[in-house]
């Protein structure tokens, strides 16, 4: 959470600060600051509140002159959201400024310590220790009135802070210079001809430079408007090799778009396109990120599937996918409880992350436990370069693009392609499927995207729907077997972009409880999509309506009973049984998000969240 950029170089920095800012939002909004070095001093903005409220505060950049500056987006961690908590910030002669991506979590030790030896605190973060520290092993390295060693000082205190942090570093004796710092959080650095730029990621450079580097733990850069230089802590200079984005520039815009949300569940076809037909080859699946031969994927004993979020939810669907289809046992696990309930891993067991960001700090240390036990990781990540596509020993990536809206739609549906490939070629290695099945499945999966963009075109009609729910109370969503993994992810699309209560039950469970909180005109969405589990998802229909429901069916075409049961009816075409979910979440991101948008809600940056949970 929260997004740190820098800029060194011939322009103004303000305003690059502010642009590279606007691409990092979506780690976190709720306030915004920069500081740039003005030929004097260095002057610092900030306040709580969205960027644009740091815009307006500095037209635009206008009032801060000055060729180095850095700049912060945030979402609080350590002290609310307020404008003293907000970053950058600086020692008290107002000579050294920090901005801050992580936890130091020895911060009250240090503070303690700092407080004894004299330096007074004005917010409660953990950041500004940071910016004392800096401060009190700068000064030890000025030597009669000389100016200090910023490098000496820097590796100094990351010496003495335990946590995460990506940092960027502002000297006003060292004006000449920009400073930046990682350790488990993450950071990338680029350069073109008019300077060197400091982002969280990519996004905030894809406008001014393609060929970035990523900085490893414990590493520092030093950024000059010319050329970069890397150090280990130990102060010793190192080289790095650059990596050049594939990313197009407008990849982060929203071309037209009212919403990054609605452009990217557009871009789902291609999407899918992109995860799906690389790994097509011959008439066979090749996926060859995933390093293993015939014997091993034979000897797979059990899966274990750990993500957070959407990408939990994608393992839901791939658990069923991977049993039906492959017959391997697959347990799913929320990151945060595998990692601290001593999860079984016995010999033959894989384990597999799933992760947009591929920063999600509980992930992130699940894939650590994993491979601490002697287990091999495969990763399911969407960034290229992020911290668990290089810690995981294999990465299957999801070439989904960047993804800004919060709530992720384009990257689940990769999600769900990456999970039915494996499915399909573990099914294939170890004879659980025909060939003729296996074909006919690769035919359904050519033809998803054409059919996600059928389902894209009926939006009209979901809007019409959705507007009439702007005022719901409660909506729950009932679904059985892979139906249910689809209903959780339907659920939350809702919730958490409209702020409207939502669950997702398996239908058989509703008898236990829940169905004691329907309510006349409750909305209860019902996903039928499982020709087998039809009688019985039609029961719980019943139920429902029984209780004053008004129940919305997703399905397929010609269910004529599931068509009488309900009060309103949306089709997805013809699929694989094992596919459904790829066409079945199309209407309900649609709902969530015209629910949303009827509601004048922030779609896109929804209030208290953060797309890239770099905290536990
Ligand atoms: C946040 C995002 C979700 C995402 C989850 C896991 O909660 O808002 O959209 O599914 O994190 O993130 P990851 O990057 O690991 O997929």
């Amino acid at each position: 959470m929260c997004g740190i950029v820098g800029y060194i170089g011939t322009n103004a920095a303000a305003p690059v600060i502010l642009e590279g800012l606007s691409k990092l939002e979506y780690r976190g909004y709720d306030s915004a600051g920069m500081a740039v070095y003005d030929g004097n001093q260095i002057q610092i903005k900030k306040s709580v509140g969205r960027l644009k409220v740091l815009e307006e505060l500095t037209h635009g950049g206008a009032t801060m002159p000055g060729v180095a500056g850095i700049g912060h987006t945030r979402w609080a961690t350590h002290g609310a959201p307020s404008d003293v908590n907000a970053h950058p910030h600086y020692n008290a002669q107002e000579t050294i400024a920090v901005v801050h991506n992580g936890i130091i979590e020895n911060y009250l030790p240090l503070k303690d310590k700092l407080i004894s030896k004299g330096y007074t605190f004005t917010s409660d973060t953990d950041t500004e220790v940071l910016a004392h520290l800096i401060d009190y092993y700068y000064k030890r390295t000025c030597k009669d009135g000389t100016e200090g060693n910023p490098l000496v000082a820097i590796t100094k205190v990351m010496h003495r802070v335990q946590g995460s942090y990506a940092l960027g570093i502002l000297f006003a004796d060292h004006p000449d210079q920009i400073f930046a710092v990682r350790k488990d959080s993450p950071l990338i650095v680029g350069q073109n001809e008019e300077g060197c730029f400091i982002a969280s990621d990519v996004p905030a450079l894809l406008k001014y430079t393609r060929t970035v580097y990523f900085i490893e733990n414990q590493e520092v850069v030093r950024l000059r408007a010319d050329h970069m230089h890397f150090y280990t802590v130990d102060e010793e200079e190192i080289t790095k090799e650059p990596v050049t984005i594939e990313w197009d520039t407008d990849a982060a815009e929203k071309g037209g778009y009212e919403h990054f949300m609605l452009k990217e569940m557009y871009e789902q076809p291609k999407t899918v396109t992109d995860t799906l037909l690389p790994r097509l080859k011959n008439g066979d699946i090749v996926i060859e990120e995933l390093c293993m031969t015939q014997e091993e994927i034979c000897a797979i004993q059990k899966i274990f599937i750990v993500a957070c979020g959407s990408a939990y939810h994608a393992g839901m669907t791939g658990k069923y996918v991977i049993e039906g289809i492959a017959r391997i046992p697959v347990e799913v696990d929320l990151a945060s409880e595998f990692r601290y309930r001593n999860p079984i891993l016995e010999k033959g067991t894989m384990v597999i992350v799933i992760s947009q960001s591929g920063e999600t700090a509980d992930t992130l240390a699940a894939l650590r436990e994993a491979q601490q036990r002697g287990h091999k990781v495969l990763g399911i990540v969407n960034v290229v370069g992020s911290s668990i596509a290089r810690e995981a020993d294999n990465v299957m990536y999801t070439w989904a693009g960047p993804e800004i809206a919060v709530a992720t739609t384009k990257a689940y549906s990769a999600q769900l392609i990456a999970l039915y490939l494996l499915a399909m070629k573990f099914g294939k290695v170890r004879g659980t499927i025909e060939q003729t099945q296996f074909q006919e499945m690769v035919e359904d999966l050519r033809r998803l995207p054409g059919q996600i963009e059928m389902l894209l075109a009926n939006k009209n009609r979901i809007q019409r729907f959705a507007n009439r729910y702007v005022g719901a109370k409660d909506v729950f969503f009932i679904g059985r077997g892979i139906d249910h993994a689809i209903s959780m992810e339907g659920s939350l699309k809702l919730k958490e972009i409209s702020y409207i209560h939502s669950e997702a039950y398996a239908a058989g469970e509703l008898k236990h409880g829940t169905i004691s909180l329907i309510e006349t005109g409750t909305l209860v969405a019902a996903v039928a999509t499982q020709n087998m589990l039809f009688q019985k998802i039609l029961s719980n229909m019943i139920e429902v309506k029984a209780r004053g429901a008004f129940v919305l069916a997703v399905t397929t075409q010609g269910n004529t009973e599931i068509e009488k049961a309900a009060d309103y009816v949306i089709y997805i075409p013809d699929t694989n049984p094992y596919f459904t979910n790829s066409l079945a979440i199309i209407p309900l991101q649609l709902f969530g998000y015209y629910v949303a948008v009827g509601k004048g809600c922030d779609v896109d940056k929804p209030r208290n969240l953060a797309k890239s949970v770099t905290v536990e």
